[in-house]
Order: structure tokens, then C-alpha cells, then sequence
């Protein structure tokens, strides 16, 4: 099983877009997908379209509100074939105080400990990040393997990344099979100069990393509105067809793809 997390310092620069259009094109590609949103503004299951009744707080803490038992299985959101949630959103305010209340050995690792999935239960694990720095970034990060960082080519995006590999290092003192795999530039403008400019500095220093840009596309940012991933509202669409490439790379373990869209 591949433990991916989806992860950057800094806020809009398309982590749920990425991971909710990852997490579904693998799963329409036969794998089996478990898509866990860690943030607080609960994005994912609504770029889905879906309303979960738990997530990730009833999953960790084994609680209901009322404090009565939970099964762990019964957290776990079905939302399309091969595709399954654990639902972020608000509750993780008090989740993250939740892991704060734990003995000092295991705070960090509640979530690695618990997130086993049995034997061929599930290919991949892909989780979506928050923007900041705490006891739930460091569970997550102690649970991934592979770090994807999405990069807005738009605006000052370079100075985030200098925050997250701080953030990135102090992790894998902890986890050291922590690798950053992907680098993904999004919002790539081809007529602005700054976009090219930013994707020249991220080629001097991610070559390995470095992924093809996704596209500035009006249709990814107007497919979560309707509940729906880029390849069921628009396949035809510049940013699904950057999407399936990013997927066929990440399927072939980080190796670059030729074009055949
Ligand atoms: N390549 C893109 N082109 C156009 N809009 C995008 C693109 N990627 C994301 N968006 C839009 O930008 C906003 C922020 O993206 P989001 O994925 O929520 O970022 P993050 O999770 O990093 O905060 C959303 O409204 C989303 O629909
Ligand atoms: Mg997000």
C-alpha cells in the first residue's frame, strides 16, 4: 500500500483539488483509494458532493459526540466505486486537542498505529493536508511514505515551500522513510512571464521531483461547486488531462510520462 500525503505550508494552492482528483482517478483506474482530509474546513467530502455523518475525529478517538463506542470501519465514508473518505471539517479542532491529551510517546503516532488496513484492503492511502504546522501534520506526516506538494506558480508561491521543508525536516527525524516525490506546480498561466519564472526555479531545484504543471483551469475550480472530480464534470478538460498525467506518473512510481492524451 502507497501512503501519499498531500501537503504544503501554505493555503490555496490546490492540495484538495489534487488530492480529490488523485484519489479518484486511481480508484476509477481499479485501485482501491482511502482519501483522509485532514482539515479543519472540510473540503473534500464537499468537492465531492457527499455529507459524511463521521470521519477522522470518530476514527482516532473511537467516540460519538455523546461519548457512546464507534467501530472504526464504520467511520469510513463509501463515496464512489473503489473510493472511500474519512471526513475532515470542524471536529478536528477538537481532535487535534484530543491527541494534545495523549501520553507524550504516542501523540505523535495515534494515527500511523491506527490506520492499518488489513492485507490487500487498500492500494492507496492519500491524505490531504492542512496549511499549518500540529499535532495532527505531524500524525499525518509520521503515517505517509511519499510527500506531493502542490506549488501555485501564481503570486509568491516559492516562499512557502522554504516554511514547509522546515516543516518536512523536523518530520523525517521522526519517520525516516518520509521522501518528497513529487513537486506539482498548478495554476500554471503559460502567457504570464511569472509563471514561467517559478516553474524555471523549481526545475533548478527539484529536477528529480518535478512534475508537468497543471494548467490555471476555469473548469477545476468550478467542478467542486456541482460535487463532482474534474473527470466526471468536464473529462475533456485541460486540467483533467493534466490530472491523468500526474496519475500515470505516480502509478509508474515517479517516473516521467510521455504524453499520449
Ligand atoms: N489548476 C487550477 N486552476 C484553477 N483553479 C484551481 C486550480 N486548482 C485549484 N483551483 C481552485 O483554487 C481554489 C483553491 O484550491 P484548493 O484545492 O482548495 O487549495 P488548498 O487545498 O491548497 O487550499 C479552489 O477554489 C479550487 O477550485
Ligand atoms: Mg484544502
Amino acid at each position: 500500500m502507497r501512503k501519499i500525503a498531500v501537503a504544503m505550508a501554505k493555503g490555496g494552492v490546490g492540495k484538495t483539488t489534487t488530492a480529490v482528483n488523485l484519489a479518484y482517478g486511481l480508484a476509477s483506474g481499479g485501485k482501491r483509494v482511502l482519501l483522509v482530509d485532514c482539515d479543519t474546513q472540510g473540503q473534500v467530502a464537499k468537492f465531492l458532493g457527499e455529507k459524511p455523518a463521521y470521519g477522522l475525529y470518530e476514527f482516532i478517538t473511537e467516540r460519538l459526540e455523546d461519548g457512546q463506542f464507534i467501530s472504526r470501519n464504520a467511520t469510513i465514508h463509501g463515496c464512489r466505486p473503489n473510493l472511500w473518505i474519512l471526513d475532515g471539517g470542524i471536529r478536528l479542532v477538537e481532535l487535534k486537542n484530543w491527541l494534545g491529551e495523549q501520553s507524550r510517546e504516542n501523540r505523535q503516532t495515534i494515527l500511523s498505529q491506527k490506520l492499518v488496513p488489513k492485507d490487500g484492503a487498500l492500494d492507496y492511502l492519500i491524505f490531504d493536508c492542512a496549511p499549518g504546522w500540529d499535532v495532527l501534520s505531524v500524525n499525518i506526516l509520521m503515517a505517509a511514505d511519499e510527500v506531493l506538494c502542490p506549488v501555485a506558480l501564481q503570486g509568491p508561491s516559492l516562499q512557502g515551500l522554504k516554511t514547509f521543508f522546515r516543516y518536512l525536516q523536523s518530520a523525517q527525524k521522526l519517520n525516516s522513510d518520509l521522501r518528497l516525490e513529487y513537486i506539482l506546480p498548478t495554476m500554471f498561466d503559460r502567457r504570464t512571464r511569472h509563471s514561467h519564472d517559478n516553474l524555471m526555479q523549481l526545475k533548478k531545484y527539484f529536477s528529480r521531483q518535478l512534475c508537468d504543471p497543471v494548467h490555471h483551469n476555469v473548469r477545476l475550480s468550478e467542478a467542486p461547486a456541482h460535487g463532482q472530480t474534474i473527470f466526471e464534470y468536464d473529462p475533456r478538460a485541460r486540467g483533467a488531462r493534466d490530472y491523468r498525467k500526474l496519475i500515470r506518473r505516480i502509478m509508474n512510481h515517479g517516473a516521467p510520462q510521455k504524453e499520449n492524451t
